[in-house]
């Protein structure tokens, strides 16, 4: 019997809403299977879209295009929600739409 994919509460800061992502989904996914309307486009770690702020917490990322995100932005504690796959319970802002 194949065991249920562990999963992390990922707290979504612009909507105040709390979350379930597995260890195999990617944040964006899980917040779009929650009915977030988080912002994205290409959902491949290419148009930097989805970028957010790791508020908290640490997450696995999947392969991404160079332009997407800078080095200085990962530094900085940013991360895609496209690409991000949680390794704990998370925190995190998306900066689209114009938010800081
Ligand atoms: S949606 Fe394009 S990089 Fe995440």
């Amino acid at each position: 019997m194949a065991r249920a994919p562990k999963s992390y509460q990922v707290t979504i800061t612009n909507t105040g809403q709390v979350i379930a992502c597995t260890a195999q989904q990617t944040v964006l996914e899980a917040a779009v299977a929650a009915g977030i309307d988080y912002p994205y486009t290409c959902a491949s770690g290419n148009c930097g879209t989805c970028v957010s702020r790791l508020d908290s917490g640490k997450v696995t990322m999947l392969a991404r295009g160079d332009a997407s995100l800078s080095p200085e932005q990962v530094k900085g504690g940013q991360t895609l929600a496209c690409r991000a796959r949680p390794r704990g319970d998370l925190t995190v802002t998306w900066l689209g739409r114009g938010r800081k």
